[in-house]
């Protein structure tokens, strides 16, 4: 298989003030003193994303957490993805399952809201992700399966953009799939960007995301179609990051 560089990206979700830009600062200065083999990538909530951009913007990539679909108007309290390219994210995730288990996000609102980023040049990086009850049920491939169908717009072709595999019951659990079933859903998630996109879904990386930390991060990064990682908790203090980044 082709070596691609990975993208390791880290979703601070609902956390960070002024003061923990410190970590940010610090992760900064690392990448600079020894830079990473991958991409690396921090969405910061969105109130951090200018300062994040402009302080540490040349080692490591800004990104919001979501957008709105459209481009302006009256939607009082969100952000459009130009406000966010104008800030000076690079990138943004998409569909979080945290956004559709508690906004009530569908895969059609998903695909919506990649065309409104691919619109303002921003990367997406659009997730998708079973539940336990689904895991049980032996229908990860099929909900994922499903999910890239209507998550996925054929706004994507020609672009840069990633798809991010997160497991609901592994986001913050400590719980991890076994890496036999993370490569089975990342093929799974690889044929339906090619049903999709054609040759344009052949290279862009697919993340997993769900209790990555540094002691875990090299196997499943050298995991067949694992391209890089998508990190909640253990992207919030510079070590642990590092420590991830530092295993591709
Ligand atoms: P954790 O790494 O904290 O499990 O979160 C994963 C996640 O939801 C990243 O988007």
């Amino acid at each position: 298989m082709k070596q691609s560089v990975k993208l390791i990206v880290g979703n601070w979700k609902m956390n960070g003030l002024g003061a923990d830009l410190a970590e940010a600062l610090a992760l900064g200065a690392a990448l600079q003193a020894s830079p990473a083999r991958a991409r690396v990538g921090v969405c910061p909530p969105a109130t951090l994303i200018e300062r994040l951009s402009r302080a540490v913007g040349n080692t490591i990539e800004v990104g919001g957490q979501d957008c709105h679909a459209e481009p302006a108007g009256a939607f009082t309290g969100s952000v459009s993805a130009a406000m966010l390219a104008d800030a000076g994210a690079k990138l943004v995730i998409l569909g979080h399952s945290e956004r559709r288990a508690a906004c009530g996000e569908t895969d059609a609102d998903v695909a919506a809201k990649v065309d409104a980023a691919v619109a303002a040049g921003l990367e997406p990086i659009v997730c998708v992700g079973e539940t336990l009850a689904q895991r049980e049920a032996g229908e990860a491939v099929e909900v994922v399966s499903r999910q890239m169908a209507g998550s996925v717009s054929d706004a994507l072709k020609g672009q840069a953009f990633a798809v991010a595999y997160e497991p609901v019951w592994a986001i913050g659990t400590g719980l991890i799939p076994t890496l036999e079933q993370i490569e089975a859903v990342h093929r799974a998630v690889r044929a339906a960007l090619i049903a999709r996109l054609g040759d344009d879904g052949r290279t862009a990386p697919i993340l997993y995301g769900g209790s990555v930390k540094p002691s875990n991060a090299a196997e499943i990064l050298h995991a067949a179609e694992v391209g890089g990682a998508l990190v909640g908790g253990a992207s919030l203090k510079a070590e642990d990051f590092l420590g991830i980044i530092r295993a591709v």
